[in-house]
């Protein structure tokens, strides 16, 4: 049965924690899907994790719905949650409303994930529309610029003021979810209880009522650090580069194709 806004709502009632994670592509998606991840989000992270960019912020709309597209073809039960690119929905809300709906219209996303603390009218108008909306505070990628770089947000009690300020009133526009970045654990206790929709952390503590990664993170797929709020339960990195060292090696070296391998 696909995941949905009420039960999701439902899992916060009963204490059930919540499983989210980053996929881009179909055949990652299904594997998570399989696994019974809850929400998967194609997350504008496709920038730095896979495109090469810096960073999310020159992720366009056209990148985000091949992606949505594919990652959409490989899930049954999940909620596929479509990231916003940066740029997508600030103009007006008439530009958010007409973007969200080409994740819904034409890649199959089942909602739309929007960062920080937004015109709430473009809010209003998506959800008007029937496409429901996650919102991302605390630490918000598309604003690295402005907020000085990957920093814990909400450490000041006024900052920390304006988070639960900004989390009631995208719970009053009507969004089903809520990410929380980068924030202190007692911050995210404190909005746990203030809001009666699901808060899903990343680097947020354990109190959340869902914990959210990138995929890529988990599996250890590249070779870098990954954030401190991560954690590593594979090491796929060194698998390929050991896989594709004794490909190179075995063609070199005549042991490949066998004849198992031919015809
Ligand atoms: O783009 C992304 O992957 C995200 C999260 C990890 C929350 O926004």
């Amino acid at each position: 049965m696909r995941t949905t806004t009420y039960g999701l709502r439902e899992a916060k009632t009963a204490g059930k924690k919540i499983t989210m994670l980053t996929a881009y592509d179909c055949p990652t998606a299904k594997l998570l899907d399989e696994l019974g991840v809850d929400i998967i989000l194609v997350g504008d992270s496709v920038g730095n994790v896979l495109l090469g960019y810096e960073n999310t912020i020159p992720v366009t709309m056209e990148e985000m719905l091949h992606h949505t597209k594919a990652v959409c073809r490989g899930v049954k039960s999940a909620m596929v949650v479509a990231d916003m690119p940066f740029m997508s929905y600030q103009v007006n809300p008439e530009q958010a409303l007409l973007n969200a709906s080409r994740f819904i219209k034409e890649a199959g996303a089942n909602a739309v994930k929007i960062e920080g603390n937004i015109d709430l009218e473009a809010v209003r108008k998506i959800i008007e529309a029937g496409i429901p909306v996650m919102g991302h505070l605390g630490f918000t990628p598309q604003l690295v610029n402005q907020l000085g770089g990957y920093r814990v947000q909400g450490k000041a009690p006024d900052e920390a003021k304006a988070i639960i300020d900004a989390a009631r009133a995208l719970q009053d526009a009507g969004v089903f979810c809520l990410v929380l970045e980068m924030v202190p654990s007692a911050l995210t206790r404190r909005i746990v209880q203030t809001l009666s929709i699901p808060v899903i952390g990343i680097g947020a503590g354990p109190d959340a009522d869902g914990q959210v990664l990138v995929t890529n993170d988990i599996l250890g797929l590249y070779d870098k650090g990954i954030p401190r709020f991560a954690k590593k339960y594979a090491d796929l990195y060194s698998q390929s580069r050991d896989a594709v060292s004794r490909f190179i090696s075995e063609v070199r070296g005549g042991k490949f194709p066998g004849k198992e391998h031919s015809f």
